[in-house]
């Protein structure tokens, strides 16, 4: 399965394959001249693909490197990108060469900025490993890293030259990651594609039942993001759209302290959180939260949160970039499959964070 990301500056495909991580070499070799390529990737995605995909590029002409670093969140930081910096320097990467993120989003976000910035940019391409980066992290051009003052803090817009899903890797990830980047799958549904969440509504639930869908959920998911991203790459507008329960969400993740609730499962919370106000107010059709309760629930993801704590959301949340002045731009969903944005003001999302 394909799809066309049609930035008129730079349009790409993503492709949808399974099993096609073997074949990233001939993938690689209609983009890009045979070249010196880095992928770039974490320790434990190096110890299970890295090989695989540099004898792919190798026998394609490539000249492959690996260079990786120790896996997770803690690591998305500009120590990392001047080590990545230093690699690139060793091995003689020059403009004309190239950068392969191999991972999940941290990777991809991590390789995409030091893409963008060594040598004021050169070409790179998303391998996504993780459901998250599958679906999300991947597509759209946002790359950075996070300093000690906030999360995501030096980046760029940047967009690759191509994103290679295989839905097969999936297979070796962790359970909890694997149901965690549902959070975003049914955001999609709710946002966006009545079709994906009918899909997902006839799904058991299970991580088996996630990794059987696995193809035709990414694909619809990209497509969602896609079609926003391309209408707003800089995220000044409709791309808002892909904060529904992002809002609550990422005032829990501050609060409980990074790492301790997952990113999508904080946007489920979010997600059920801001539709219980919402359908009480009138703004979002009834019965829409229970139904987005059993949804989540289905799939394992959490809808409640303890200790529930208004006064600290509140707090975290007026220091979340997407606050201005004194009001929020808030995400809803007036009908399933269709967002709209409430700007309200700050005062009036203490109610949102009511129990
Ligand atoms: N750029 C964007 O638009 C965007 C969007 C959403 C999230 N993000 C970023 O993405 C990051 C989160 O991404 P993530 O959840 O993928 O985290 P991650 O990259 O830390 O991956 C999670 C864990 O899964 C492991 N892993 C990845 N693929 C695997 C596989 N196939 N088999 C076994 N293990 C595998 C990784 O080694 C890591 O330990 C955050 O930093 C977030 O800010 C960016």
């Amino acid at each position: 399965m394909k799809l066309n990301v049609n930035f008129p500056h730079h349009p790409y495909d993503i492709l949808i394959e399974k099993g096609s991580l073997s074949q990233a070499g001939s993938w690689l070799s209609q983009l890009w001249q045979p070249q010196k390529v880095v992928i770039v990737t974490d320790n434990r995605v190096a110890r299970l693909y890295a090989e695989k995909v540099k004898l792919s590029l190798e026998s394609a002409g490539f000249e492959a490197y690996v260079f990786d670093f120790f896996e997770g969140e803690a690591s998305k930081n500009l120590k990392t990108v001047n080590k990545v910096y230093e690699f690139l320097v060793k091995v003689g990467l020059t403009r004309s060469d190239g950068i392969v993120a191999l991972g999940g989003g941290v990777v991809g976000d991590l390789a995409g900025f030091a893409a963008s910035t060594y040598m004021r940019g050169v070409h790179f391409v998303q391998i996504p490993t993780s459901l998250t980066a599958q679906v999300d992290s991947s597509i759209g051009g946002k790359t950075g890293v996070n300093t000690p003052w906030a999360k995501n803090m030096v980046g760029t817009f940047t967009q690759p030259d191509g994103v290679l899903i295989d839905p097969e890797v999936l297979h070796t990830l962790g359970q909890r990651e694997l149901i965690e980047g549902m959070g975003e799958v049914v955001k999609y549904g709710l946002i966006e594609d009545k079709e994906l969440w009918d899909e997902l509504s006839e799904m058991d639930g299970s991580p088996e039942s996630i990794l059987e869908h696995a193809e035709s959920i990414i694909y619809h998911s990209c497509d969602v993001k896609r079609k926003i991203v391309v209408e707003d790459e800089l995220d000044n507008g409709v791309r808002l759209y892909l904060n529904f329960g992002h809002t609550i969400g990422h005032a829990i993740e501050a609060t409980a302290g990074y790492g301790k609730v997952m990113h999508g499962e904080a946007v489920a919370i979010g997600m059920v959180q801001v539709s219980r106000v919402a359908e009480k107010k009138g703004l979002m059709p009834a019965g829409i939260t229970e139904d987005i309760i059993q949804m989540c629930q289905k799939f394992g993801l959490p809808v409640d949160y303890q200790p529930w704590n208004e006064s600290a959301f509140y707090q975290a949340l007026i220091h979340d970039k997407k606050a201005r002045g004194n009001s929020i731009k808030l995400v809803l969903v007036p009908e399933l499959g269709s967002a709209s944005i409430h700007q309200i003001p700050l005062e009036e999302m203490k109610e949102f964070l009511k129990k």
